[in-house]
């Protein structure tokens, strides 16, 4: 029995989330699996309701299950930034979820928005460190509103936090197995503190003498994504940066609506989602596609080694977007959010 612990947040959160686990009960009953799920109100309106953000408590529980679900979070009614750091930071600090892996894999010719690009081109894995760097709350504001105001915002790299990025985009690019080439992206040109990646990347690098090392700065990798994707396989890039050139993998991949990351701490309870965020707009009107969060619970199947159950995962979405039964997954697209799912659900069998 798997315990898994959903938190539909806020938006089309909820939405997404009802869907994948549509999909869950129907992998459940083909492969003979059992889940539980726990539902948590976390989010915009629980916040609203009674102040409470994340509880604590909430962590030991989380400790106890094999892994998390989460929708999206994000409200125009509360100032930015607020939900986003109690929850989703909240949950990858406290469960010290270092990894933050999210694979770019083009399914089918006609959902990349660049030229002569298929689906050999576009399949990589993007490794983003997912515990420091600018992400750690570290600064603030001195004479804040004067015309003297500062503004600071630490980037904190440990060696610790470094290596075990490094290393685990090194185990990555060896399981694997395609081009067997990691590549580091940071931006040490300008930054020169990081060059605590490359000392890092070359030592942990001599454990892998069958991975190929390769390098790029963060502003020629986003130059790449778009004119040589072939050129990635694995890559290993700080929290920020990682942020920022995933959600242009996205982009090359066919879109958010397929997008997905695992907050990972090996061996332990780790996160799944959707990368796209709580889309207020278009919550609550059937237009979302689901197939982002669908595609996280795959990462997260794969994640729990259930490995039949990941891989009729996987090849139903691969069959779903190659049957051209599909073909926008934009809210524009005219297909409903269940009907993307019944979809799915027939290429699962
Ligand atoms: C993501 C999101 C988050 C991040 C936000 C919501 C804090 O953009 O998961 O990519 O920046 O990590
Ligand atoms: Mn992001």
């Amino acid at each position: 029995m798997y315990q898994i612990a959903v938190i539909p947040g806020d938006g089309v959160g909820p939405e997404v989330i009802d869907e994948t686990l549509r999909v869950l009960r129907r992998i459940q009953e083909l492969e003979g699996l059992e889940f539980e799920t726990t539902h948590y109100p976390f989010g915009a309106d629980h916040y609203l309701k009674t102040g409470e953000l994340m509880p604590e408590s909430v962590f030991a529980d989380f400790n106890d299950m094999h892994a998390i679900l989460l929708g999206a979070i994000g409200d125009p009614r509360v100032e930015v930034g607020v939900l986003e750091r109690a929850i989703v930071g909240g949950v990858r600090w406290t469960l010290d979820l270092y990894i933050n892996l999210r694979p770019i894999k083009l399914y089918a010719e006609a959902l990349t928005p660049i030229k002569n690009k298929t689906p050999e081109d576009i399949d990589m894995v993007f490794v983003r460190e997912n515990t420091e760097g600018l992400y750690m709350g570290i600064g603030g504001h001195f004479k804040k509103g004067t015309p003297d105001e500062v503004a600071i915002q630490e980037m904190i790299m440990t060696r610790k936090g470094v290596e075990r990025a490094v290393r685990y985009a090194f185990e990555v690019a060896r399981k694997r197995n395609k081009d067997k080439k990691l590549t580091l992206i940071d931006k040490q040109n300008a930054l020169p503190a990081q060059e605590i990646w490359s000392r890092t990347f070359e030592e942990v690098g001599g454990e892998y003498p069958d991975i190929e090392r390769d390098h790029a700065y963060i502003d020629a990798a986003c130059m790449w994504m778009v004119k040589n994707p072939e050129w990635f396989d694995v890559a290993v890039v700080d929290n920020m940066m990682g942020d920022i050139i995933t959600d242009l993998g996205a982009a090359v991949q066919g879109g958010m609506g397929l997008a997905a990351s695992g907050n990972i701490h090996p061996g332990r309870v780790s996160m799944f989602e959707p990368i796209h965020g709580s889309a207020p707009k278009h919550a609550g009107r059937g237009v979302i596609c689901p197939y982002a969060a669908i595609c996280a619970l795959q990462l997260m199947l794969d994640e729990l080694r259930l490995d039949s159950a990941a891989k009729r995962l996987d090849g139903a979405i691969a069959r779903t977007l190659g049957s051209g039964k599909v073909t926008s997954l934009s809210t524009g697209s005219g297909i409903k959010t269940s009907e993307y799912t019944d979809v799915l659900l027939g290429f699962l069998e």
